[in-house]
């Protein structure tokens, strides 16, 4: 008899997340036997909620907020896109060793693949300059994109931001600019700023075109998506980036890639 695979989901709050669901699906097409439980960790105790888990046998973890930052100290392996998103969102033990991985940038260039939108996405523009944006900047660059626009109220921050990610990017061209100079045309521009979800929506100018948006928030109202569909434009919300960096830690865990093709929850 196989003994299922023990995975959970450590975050705080925790009570909405989506992952059990998600990775139960993954389980049910694939075969492979698991249970993905929900973790909340005091705000103090992270730490040891991980070493508990590892401990009693767990196989993996997933991480989200408030402590992906706190899973990229603790580990002893991390991977090159978690370097660069300084931030960790998939855990997994091997030969004693924590390792970690950051698969949401992975998530969210799968979300767009899976899309079908038709272009490449060559020209792309993200607002904001926060945690979000610094986990999909390296896997949007090794997409393929040829320049990447960081747009952020803080300007300071944004230039951090990239200085910080010239060391992993290396063909792509990452620029900065303020919110007040949102203007030209982007293949694809994406949200990952968390001012929607406050009710502050950022206003995009007419001279600012694109082709596609993507609004990294999800199951939220958000203004971006508003304003994109009132241009025409295809959206999508953060629910495919979710999916795809659930199906990317399942395949680091179980070596098996879920078939995103006809996946809905
Ligand atoms: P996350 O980890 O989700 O990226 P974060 O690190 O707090 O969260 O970053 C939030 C992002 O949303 C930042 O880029 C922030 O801009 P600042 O760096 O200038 O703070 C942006 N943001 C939040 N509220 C905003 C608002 N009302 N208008 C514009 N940008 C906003």
């Amino acid at each position: 008899m196989t003994v299922a695979k023990k995975f959970a989901v450590i975050g705080n709050p925790i009570a909405h997340s989506r992952s059990p669901e998600i990775h139960q699906a993954f389980s049910k097409q694939t075969g492979i036997e698991l249970s993905y439980e929900r973790i909340l960790a005091p705000l103090d105790g992270f730490a040891q909620v991980v070493q508990d888990f590892f401990a009693q046998g767990g196989n993996g973890l997933n991480i989200t907020v408030p402590f992906k930052e706190e899973a990229f100290a603790l580990c002893d392996v991390l991977t090159e896109r978690a370097k660069a998103a300084r931030a960790v969102n998939t855990l997994w033990m091997k030969n004693g060793q924590l390792h970690g991985d950051n698969t949401d940038g992975a998530g969210l260039v799968n979300a767009i693949t899976t899309l079908n939108w038709s272009r490449n996405h060559s020209h792309i523009l993200i607002l904001g300059a926060g945690g979000a944006t610094r986990g999909v900047i390296l896997p949007l660059a090794n997409a393929g994109a040829a320049e990447i626009v960081i747009a952020n109220r803080t300007l300071t921050r944004a230039e951090s931001l990239v200085e910080d990610l010239s060391a992993f990017v290396k063909t792509t061209k990452l620029q900065v600019i303020s919110l007040d100079q949102l203007e030209g045309h982007f293949d694809l521009i994406i949200n990952a700023t968390s001012a929607s979800l406050a009710g502050e929506g950022i206003q995009l100018p007419n001279t600012l075109t694109f082709n596609y948006a993507y609004e990294m928030a999800y199951g939220k109202p958000s203004s971006f998506i508003d304003q994109a569909k009132q241009r025409g434009v295809p959206t999508a919300d953060g629910l495919g980036m979710l999916i795809g960096q659930a199906a990317e830690a399942f395949y680091v865990w179980n070596g098996v890639r879920p078939d995103l093709s006809h996946f809905s929850l």
